[in-house]
């Protein structure tokens, strides 16, 4: 998969811009606020999904214009394609000269990955957003998963209403059985489906991460659970989770919260054996971080036979020589898009293209 061209008007701050990447890797650089996340922001729109940093349409529109208009031409599923989105008072996206009914029309026709400074915090951050990247990666290639993760959140939100309740009717105790039952029934399926991907997943990180520092730090990811529920199979997860909520309950009832279960679990990220989260450097999260998600690419790549395009918001900062010169050059057979400050980046890059990017327009 890869954009060929990109025309994009009254964008942010981006008035006209015209793009004529390569299929490697582009680098787009310039001053700070110059306008190079919002060309990046640009192609992620073709997603289908919400921009990456923020939530309101209207800001992505040009200030005094009333709509934005992005074109792409894109090599996609073996044949040359067009795209066409308009923001305005809603969002109108047009494929193949087709009107697309909705955002979620269009989703699956182009495919990137992002990495923005935000990301960090797939490292740095609580279990909280490394259980969300598993899942919203998870969904992607398995829609059904999402569904099983809705049901799961709702059956414990219930089970943690009736841990209270029963303080005041004691006969509801026997409901427990229930609801326990029907988490057991979703958990088994999500930490199936979550090991599953880690596993497959940790096979592209490894390489990655081993490249990135040029073989001298190995990255380990794996799936953490809080309280391990053994299981070969579904059934016998199904079980081991059921018998585990059945002995938290004494505890669970005098915290009125369910203690067991997918929910407290994490993604555990180590870097020569040590968590990253509470031992490595910056530069070492950085690439961890980038691991995961230039992992996730290499994941869908696997399983849909496209190769999403990877854009790669400010990535160069902090990272050494060794490991700049791994991004610009070692990543094949893909097309990167890189933003960065420093024009010396450019010297170091021996294939592919640059632009230049100031006040808003491409030079
Ligand atoms: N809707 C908008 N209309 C006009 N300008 C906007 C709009 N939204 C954002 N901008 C402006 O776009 C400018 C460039 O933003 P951008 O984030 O792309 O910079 P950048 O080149 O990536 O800078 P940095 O190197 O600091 O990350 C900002 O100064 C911002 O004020
Ligand atoms: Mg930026």
């Amino acid at each position: 998969m890869n954009v060929e061209h990109l025309e994009v008007k009254n964008f942010r701050n981006i008035e006209y811009v015209y793009l004529d990447p390569c299929e490697g890797v582009n680098i787009i650089y310039g001053e700070n606020a110059q306008g190079k996340t919002n060309l990046l922001e640009s192609i992620w729109l073709f997603t289908g999904c919400r921009s990456f940093r923020s939530s309101k349409d209207s800001e992505l529109i040009g200030f005094n214009k009333n709509k934005a208009n992005l074109y792409m031409d894109f090599f996609a599923a073996d044949r040359q394609q067009n795209a066409s989105l308009e923001i305005g008072e809603g969002r109108r996206f047009i494929l193949n000269g087709v009107k697309m009914k909705g955002a979620s029309q269009i989703m699956g026709e182009f495919l990137a990955v992002v990495f923005s400074p935000d990301h960090l915090s797939l490292v740095k951050d609580g279990p909280y957003e490394r259980r969300r990247f598993l899942d919203i990666a998870i969904s992607q290639l398995k829609p059904k998963y999402g569904v099983t993760l809705s049901q799961y959140n709702k059956a414990i939100a219930q089970r943690n209403i009736l841990l209270k309740d029963i303080q005041f009717h004691s006969e509801l105790y026997d409901t427990l059985d229930v609801w326990e039952d029907r988490i057991a029934f979703f958990a088994s399926e999500i930490i199936r489906q979550r090991i599953g991907y880690i596993n497959k997943l940790s096979l592209y990180t490894d390489e990655i991460y081993s490249g990135l520092s040029q073989n001298r730090e190995k990255l380990k990811i794996a799936y953490n659970q809080q309280t391990v529920v053994y299981g070969d199979d579904k059934q016998e997860l199904y079980e081991n989770m059921k018998n585990q909520l059945y002995q938290s309950r004494k505890n669970d009832l005098i915290t009125g919260f369910t203690s067991v279960g997918p929910h407290r679990d994490d993604l555990s990220i180590k870097i020569d054996s040590l968590p990253a989260r509470t031992y490595g450097s910056q530069g070492q999260q950085r690439s961890a971080a980038l691991a995961l998600k230039l992992g996730e690419a290499a994941v869908i790549k696997n399983f849909s036979d496209e190769q999403p395009v990877a854009l790669l918001d400010d990535v160069m900062s902090e990272l050494d020589t060794g490991r700049q010169n791994y991004i610009l050059n070692h990543i094949k057979d893909w097309q990167v898009f890189i933003t960065c400050c420093d024009p010396t980046a450019v010297k170091n890059l021996k294939f592919g293209k640059s632009f230049q990017v100031k006040n808003g327009a491409c030079l």
